[in-house]
């Protein structure tokens, strides 16, 4: 079973999760990091500012899990903003270093292979970090999502697209499709960090960490994964 931390709130879960995340580098100074996007790892990302401070990030790599389609690249919500915004450059990572699908890409299809290759090139992620949406979602791995799946085109769910009309002026500008790495894909990192706050996850942790191996639970794969931490406050932990 998946090691589980409790934290007391976002600032703990932060730095204990940056502080892994420095000691690879320190380690492996050509790290793959797996980056998620959505809320729930800013606190990493934040608590990475400092810890990484001094250190030589030049060799870092890393690969974003899912980006929207439709959405063009210079949009403040597309996930390479986002990457180049709250990782990128507070960290001063080499942007050439950093990628995320090409969702822009006229052959969507040959674009989830080629980004798949990138990743085997680099040798593999090395820490992948991931949240889950309410409908228990990894990545964009709406229900339904094999078990095998690779990096492909998506339709976003209409909960998901409601979760996320959020971050944009109206529902009606949330993409419709995305192109993201499959769970099979997501289960090839060497370690699996998920993340989770808040009362609205303690349903899709409780079904990730603990619930019965299923598709219409994208997040329960993450149970065929023999090294995964889970760190959630006291309100994502309350039906574990
Ligand atoms: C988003 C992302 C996921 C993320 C999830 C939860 O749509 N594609 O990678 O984990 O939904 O989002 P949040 O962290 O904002 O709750």
């Amino acid at each position: 079973m998946a090691e589980v931390v409790i934290v007391r709130d976002r600032a703990e879960a932060g730095a204990l999760v940056a502080d892994s995340i420095a000691a690879l580098i320190r380690t492996r100074p050509d790290a793959v990091l797996g980056l998620a996007t959505g809320s729930t790892p800013l606190p990493v990302y934040e608590a990475l500012r400092e810890k990484l401070a001094g250190v030589d990030l030049s060799q870092v790599r890393g690969f974003a899990l899912d980006e929207y389609v439709g959405l063009p690249l210079e949009h403040h919500e597309s996930y390479a903003s986002v990457i180049s915004r709250e990782v990128v450059e507070p960290l001063g990572l080499d942007p050439q270093r950093i990628q995320t699908p090409p969702a822009h890409d006229d052959d969507l299809e040959g674009a989830g292979a080629r980004y798949e290759a990138a990743i085997r090139e680099a040798g593999g992620i090395d820490v992948q970090i991931l949240g889950i949406g309410t409908d228990g979602h990894i990545g964009f791995n709406e229900p339904g999502s094999s078990f095998a799946s690779r990096t492909r085109v998506k339709t976003l769910t209409a909960q998901t697209r409601e979760d996320n009309a959020r971050f944009f002026d109206s529902i009606d500008e949330v993409p419709r499709h995305c192109l993201t790495q499959g769970l099979g894909t997501i289960l090839e990192a060497g370690h699996l960090v998920l993340l989770a706050f808040g009362e609205g996850k303690a349903e899709a942790v409780a079904g990730a960490v603990e619930g019965a191996l299923s598709a219409s639970l994208p997040g329960s794969a993450i149970q065929l994964h023999p090294h995964v931490t889970v760190v959630v406050d006291e309100a994502a932990a309350s039906k574990l």
